[in-house]
């Protein structure tokens, strides 16, 4: 007998803004990346993604501009591509989105490093319970130094430790969420809402934060909402392995992305969790159309708007690389900055095509203009398939972050030409597993599982109906 084909969570990634990994789209007479800030065009999107059974929208967030390239702290060619600025908060519309849908979940990113535990906990808490516990929270500890400049500091806090405090932040958040309310606390009988034995203060004393609580948001749905994360250096994969339900990577290489999936999964086990129950998606950006050739006249009328200043603006913020001072052809494969030269070398020796071609500030810009650094397929539905179905099998993965080129053309086309194919190839669902459940249900495929699940660390902190409050500050309660 053969075993069952897994089938992959898709979600579809997006951002508030009119230009997310592609700059420069919004002058497509196509493109409706510019309506970003009309709550219609979300509703709207959610109405489509959910009919077509995505899992969830994935919506990327950064607290600052990409002022590297040209700069330091210029943002001109940021601001003339739209590239991820003007940038909106993403956590508002949810709600909006939410009141039309019933299925779909909605993951937000939001930073550890610049928030505080208490006010992040209760503004979850709220969308969990507007949105029917179909919120998602994509924890970052963010990579940008004018987001730092803004929030009090003079640069970044260093690496490691925007982890460290991510740690912490964390167990405040699930004492707030799990063990700051008893589960039947609320009982509206005999002129009581809440028994006042059922919410007790959390007292957390630690190094980055004080919080004696009690969280002033009753329980939600999922009480936590569901976990994803983006991030893997050393520290970021230990964090995911402790804290992760579902992890968002990056890479241009199934080969070397499986690496890192291997290495997640076996800290994962370390950690007394199921290694098989962290999902990893990659993201992935798709041409799709009916034929291959059809989808290549597509990249080459989507290159007609692309904004490569806007796109090597990006590509300063995630690598901290100025590529201004270089000539236009300048090939990077061979320049003296040794730095530079490994990135472009990595790369050229990983995108698919690559081989023999010039790296150069044009043909990069245009490369991350159709989909940034992640993994991208330009072709009919049988060779992006192909193609996703390749990057799965290598890298182990569980699903894919699926961004777009114009918004919501690439959905449309990813809903009439890639879904049709999968389906027919067993790989992705007909229907939600748990129809109108939680974003917990639906991405366990477990009716009843709205809370974290009991071998994450979170769940020790759960305070259950009828129990006394668990002792959150006990030592063993979170594994370090
Ligand atoms: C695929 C992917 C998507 C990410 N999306 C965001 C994002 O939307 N906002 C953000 O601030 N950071 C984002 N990050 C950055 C990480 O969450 C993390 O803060 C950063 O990569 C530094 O951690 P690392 O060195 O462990 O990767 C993303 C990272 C990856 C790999």
């Amino acid at each position: 007998m053969t075993a069952p084909q897994k089938q992959w969570i898709l979600n579809a990634f997006a951002m508030h803004t009119p230009g997310h990994l592609n700059p420069g789209a919004w002058k497509s007479p196509v493109d409706q990346g510019y309506r970003y800030k009309d709550i219609k065009f979300w509703v709207d999107l959610a109405k489509k993604l959910e009919d077509a059974k995505f899992h969830a929208i994935f919506f990327a967030d950064v607290l600052g501009g990409y002022d590297v390239y040209g700069g330091p702290k210029n943002l001109v060619p940021t601001l003339k591509a739209a590239a991820q600025l003007p940038v909106n908060d993403p956590l508002y519309a949810v709600s909006a989105m939410a009141a039309a849908t019933e299925n779909i979940a909605f993951g937000v990113t939001a930073s550890t490093t610049y928030d505080k535990p208490y006010l992040h906990a209760r503004r979850f808490s709220t969308v969990d319970h507007l949105s029917g516990g179909r919120v998602g929270w994509n924890i970052v500890t963010s990579y940008l130094d004018s987001a730092a400049r803004n929030l009090d500091l003079e640069t970044q806090i260093p690496h490691d430790e925007r982890y460290l405090i991510a740690d912490e932040f964390l167990e405040v958040s699930y004492k707030l969420w799990n063990g700051s309310w008893r589960d039947d606390a609320v009982v509206k009988t005999n002129g009581i809402f809440t028994d006042p034995d059922g919410v007790r203060e959390i007292n957390h004393k630690g190094k980055y934060f004080n919080v004696p609580g009690p969280h002033i948001s009753e329980p939600s749905l999922q009480r936590t909402p569901l976990l994803f994360q983006a991030g893997t250096s050393t520290a970021g994969k230990k964090f995911a392995a402790k804290h992760a339900e579902v992890v968002f990577v990056g890479g241009l290489d199934p080969v070397l992305v499986r690496k890192s999936v291997d290495d997640l999964r076996k800290q994962v086990a370390e950690y007394g969790r199921d290694p098989r129950s962290i999902k990893i998606i990659a993201s992935f950006s798709v041409i799709i159309g009916a034929t291959d050739e059809e989808a290549e006249q597509k990249e080459k009328e989507l290159l007609k708007y692309a904004d490569l200043d806007g796109a090597l603006a990006l590509f300063g913020g995630w690598t901290g690389y100025d590529l201004a001072t270089y000539a236009d052809d300048e090939d990077f494969r061979f320049v003296k900055e040794a730095a530079i030269q490994s990135f472009v070398t990595h790369w050229s020796k990983y995108v698919p095509g690559s081989e023999g071609k010039v790296w150069n500030k044009r043909t990069i810009a245009e490369r991350i203009s159709i989909g940034g650094l992640g993994g991208a397929a330009i072709g009919g539905p049988e060779k992006v398939a192909d193609e996703l179905a390749r990057w799965a099998e290598i890298a182990d993965l569980d699903g894919f972050n699926l961004s777009y080129t114009t918004v919501p053309g690439s959905f449309d086309d990813i809903i009439k030409y890639l879904l049709p194919e999968l389906r027919k190839r067993g790989l992705f669902w007909d229907d939600y597993a748990v129809p109108g459940g939680t974003a917990r249900e639906n991405f366990y495929g477990i009716k009843g599982q709205s809370y974290l699940p009991d071998d994450h660390p979170g769940s020790k902190y759960l305070w259950k109906a009828g129990e006394e409050q668990p002792d959150l500050n006990s030592a063993d309660n979170i594994s370090k």
